[in-house]
């Protein structure tokens, strides 16, 4: 087993994004431990770290891995993590797991009554209004010098989609990625007490915002996923109403930042490659592949969790019942024996067998509706803003939370189009 060789990258918080130099760069730790430690035993975090695409592929498949973070032994990162962050959160004693933290049976009943209210059609009627929202927001800084392309609209964007899509349209759209922010800020293992504070906030606003809107969609149903979902638990009572607060929750948290994430990753590695730039410029039918390049060159969950029900084997390294196995998609994603020059951004690569969404039973539900808003978001975007460039005044700031990769700033200068 190669294990020690790894030390020399750190353990624990330096291979986080808390670390700024991970941060600014996580691709030099990752490379280094896939080539000296692939499967990297972790000590102060307690999980092995794995970093090559076969085992992060294979791990996240595996039918006999659980995702429950209370089967991780305790300590344990998963345990840390999900584990702890989820039940302190929530702010009462009933404990709903998201779909992501949650095993067969229930994850299969639940990931299917969801799925038929996620469907191609309720995507494609989305395409409309997602170009809709694109427009105004394009509109609002139509006559700008420079911008946060974050702030002012790749964080709006996906935000008011999945309101629309759940028939909420005039929903305050501000604390709904306010909330969804600092749920996810319930994953950093380090959190202190103030963080802990605004996660039960969100989780006690958000259940209060989605518990009013369920009860409105059952007394006027609409053509929206809260509606479908309510029309699922009344036909076959087979949701309960904790089950469906809970749904809509993570469709928010897990649909809004990651997709504000891709796009601001994605016109990033843009304006840092302006061959890519212009090619895609000068040839936009090619944006469904770049859609899928920036998802593999910088995606936006970096890493995700399993954790084996018995004693295995990855590679030459054993791992125990209830260990936390940490399943790098970011380097998976960047593997030379997956990806030739993977460091390389290419928009003409084919990148489909990237790890971006994940894999097997958990594979991301909202892949379609993701891909759909960066493709509109990204083309409407460069297409208003001819000269856009990064601005030389000011820098781009990224999240420093593990697991979630994007830029909590990305000033541009956009003007004299
Ligand atoms: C670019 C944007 C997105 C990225 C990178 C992303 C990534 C992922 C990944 C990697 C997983 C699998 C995690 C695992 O196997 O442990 C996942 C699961 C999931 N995603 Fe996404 N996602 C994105 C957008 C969305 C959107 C827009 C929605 C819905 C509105 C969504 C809903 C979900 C749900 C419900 C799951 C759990 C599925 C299950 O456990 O069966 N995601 N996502």
């Amino acid at each position: 087993m190669k294990e020690a060789d790894g030390a020399d990258q750190g353990e624990g918080e330096a291979l986080t994004a808390r670390n700024p130099a991970f941060r600014d760069d996580p691709h030099r730790f990752y490379d280094r431990l896939r080539s000296s430690a692939p499967q990297f035993r972790d000590e102060s975090y307690g999980r092995i770290l794995l970093t090559r695409y076969d085992d992060v592929r294979a791990t996240v498949r595996h039918k006999g891995f659980s995702v429950d973070a209370r089967r991780a032994n305790d300590p344990s990162y998963m345990r840390r993590v999900a584990g702890t962050g989820v039940l302190e959160g929530r702010g009462d004693t009933a404990y709903e797991p998201p779909l992501v933290l949650l095993d067969d049976p229930a994850h299969r009943r639940i990931r299917g009554l969801v799925s038929r209210a996620f469907n191609p059609h309720s995507i494609a009627v989305m395409e409309e209004r997602i170009e809709a929202i694109t427009a105004s927001l394009l509109d609002a800084i139509d006559d700008a010098d420079s911008i946060d392309f974050i702030a002012d609209f790749a964080a709006p964007l996906p935000t008011q989609a999945i309101l629309d899509m759940m028939g909420m349209s005039d929903a305050p759209r501000d604390d709904f990625k306010r909330w969804s922010e600092a749920i996810l800020w319930g994953y950093d293992p380090e959190r202190d007490s103030a963080t802990q504070t605004r996660l039960r906030e969100a989780f006690l606003g958000m259940s209060a915002a989605f518990r009013a809107a369920i009860a409105a969609r059952r007394r006027d149903p609409g053509d929206d996923l809260i509606t479908a979902m309510v029309r699922a638990q009344e036909e076959e009572d087979r949701l309960s109403e904790l089950e469906i607060i809970s749904l809509c929750t993570q469709l928010m948290v897990a649909g809004n930042v990651t997709t504000t994430d891709l796009i601001g990753n994605g016109l990033y590695a843009l304006l840092t490659h302006p061959q890519e730039l212009s090619l895609l410029r000068a040839e936009p039918e090619r944006i469904e592949d770049a859609v899928e390049e920036m998802l593999r060159f910088d995606c936006p969950i970096t890493e995700t969790a399993r954790i084996p029900l018995e004693d295995e084997q990855i590679g030459a390294c054993p791992v125990r019942a209830g260990d936390t196995l940490t399943a790098s998609l970011a380097a998976a994603n960047h593997d030379p024996e997956q990806f030739d020059e993977p460091h390389d951004f290419n928009i003409a690569r084919k990148a489909r067998e990237h790890l971006g969404f994940g894999s097997g039973i958990h594979v991301c539900l909202g892949a379609p509706l993701a891909r759909l808003e960066a493709r509109i978001a990204i083309h409407r975007f460069l297409e208003r803003f001819p000269r856009v460039e990064l601005d030389p005044m000011r820098a781009p700031e990224r999240r420093a939370l593990p697991f979630f990769r994007g830029f909590t700033s990305l000033p541009l200068r956009v003007g004299q189009h």
